[in-house]
C-alpha cells in the first residue's frame, strides 16, 4: 500500500486500443460494451496504481455514448484519480477515438467509476491523501465531493418512492402508459 499522498499525475493513466472487426456489433460499429471493459480496465489501472492495493469498482455514473466509434479507430482512454474519500476513489475517465487516415479526434465519452481499495484481509483499505497541483484538479476534486452528496439524496428518495409503489392503484396510475396489464 502506498502509504503517503500522492498527486493526481502520479497515478494518470492512458491505455490505447485499436478497434479490430471482432469489437463491432451487427451495425458495424464497436459494441458499448467492449468500451465499458476498456474504461473499467483503465479505471482500475489508475486507482490501484494510487491505492497501492487491489481495487474493486462499486458504482458507475454518467455512461453516455456521444458518438459511434468505427472499426479501424484507435481509442485513448485516460484516466485520472479526481477524489479520494477515506477507502474509495472517483476515477474520471475521458475516451477519445482518433481515426488514423485523418488523424481527426472525436470525444466519445467521459464517465466516473467509483472504486474501492481492498487490502490482504479483502476489507476496504485506507488509500493516500490526493495532492491538488493546479486548480482544475481542486474543481474536480470539489465537483465529485458534491457528485457523492447528490448521489446518496437521490439513492434515499429512491428508496423512499420504491417502498411506496403499489400494484393495487396500478389500472389507474399507468392508464396513459403504453403497458397492458394481463395479470
Ligand atoms: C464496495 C464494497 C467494498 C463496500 O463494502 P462495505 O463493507 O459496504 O464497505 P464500507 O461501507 O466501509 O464502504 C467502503 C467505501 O465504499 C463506498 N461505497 C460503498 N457503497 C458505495 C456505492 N454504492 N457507491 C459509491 N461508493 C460506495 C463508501 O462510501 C466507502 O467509501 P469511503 O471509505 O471513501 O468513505 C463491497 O460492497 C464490495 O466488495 N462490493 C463488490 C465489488 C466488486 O466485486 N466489484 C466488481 C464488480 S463484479
Amino acid at each position: 500500500m502506498n502509504a503517503k499522498a500522492l498527486p493526481v499525475k502520479y497515478s494518470q493513466t492512458t491505455i490505447t486500443e485499436l478497434m479490430i472487426p471482432s469489437y463491432a456489433n451487427f451495425g458495424g460499429k464497436i459494441h458499448g460494451g467492449i468500451l465499458l471493459s476498456l474504461m473499467d480496465k483503465v479505471a482500475y489501472a489508475c486507482a490501484s496504481k494510487h491505492a497501492g492495493t487491489y481495487c474493486v469498482t462499486v458504482s458507475v455514473d454518467k455512461v453516455e455514448f456521444l458518438q459511434p466509434v468505427e472499426v479501424g479507430e484507435l481509442v485513448s482512454l485516460k484516466a485520472s484519480v479526481n477524489y479520494v474519500g477515506r477507502t474509495s476513489l472517483v476515477v474520471g475517465i475521458r475516451v477519445e477515438a482518433q481515426n488514423v487516415k485523418t488523424g481527426i479526434i472525436k470525444h466519445t465519452n467521459s464517465s466516473f467509476f467509483t472504486m474501492v481499495a481492498k487490502g490482504e484481509d479483502d476489507k476496504p483499505s485506507v488509500v493516500p491523501q490526493l495532492i491538488l497541483e493546479n486548480k482544475e484538479e481542486v474543481k474536480r476534486f470539489i465537483e465529485s465531493m458534491k457528485m457523492k452528496e447528490i448521489k446518496n439524496a437521490v439513492r434515499e428518495q429512491m428508496d423512499d418512492a420504491k417502498s411506496k409503489v403499489h400494484v393495487e392503484n396500478a389500472e389507474q396510475f399507468l392508464k396513459s402508459e403504453r403497458c397492458i396489464i394481463q395479470i
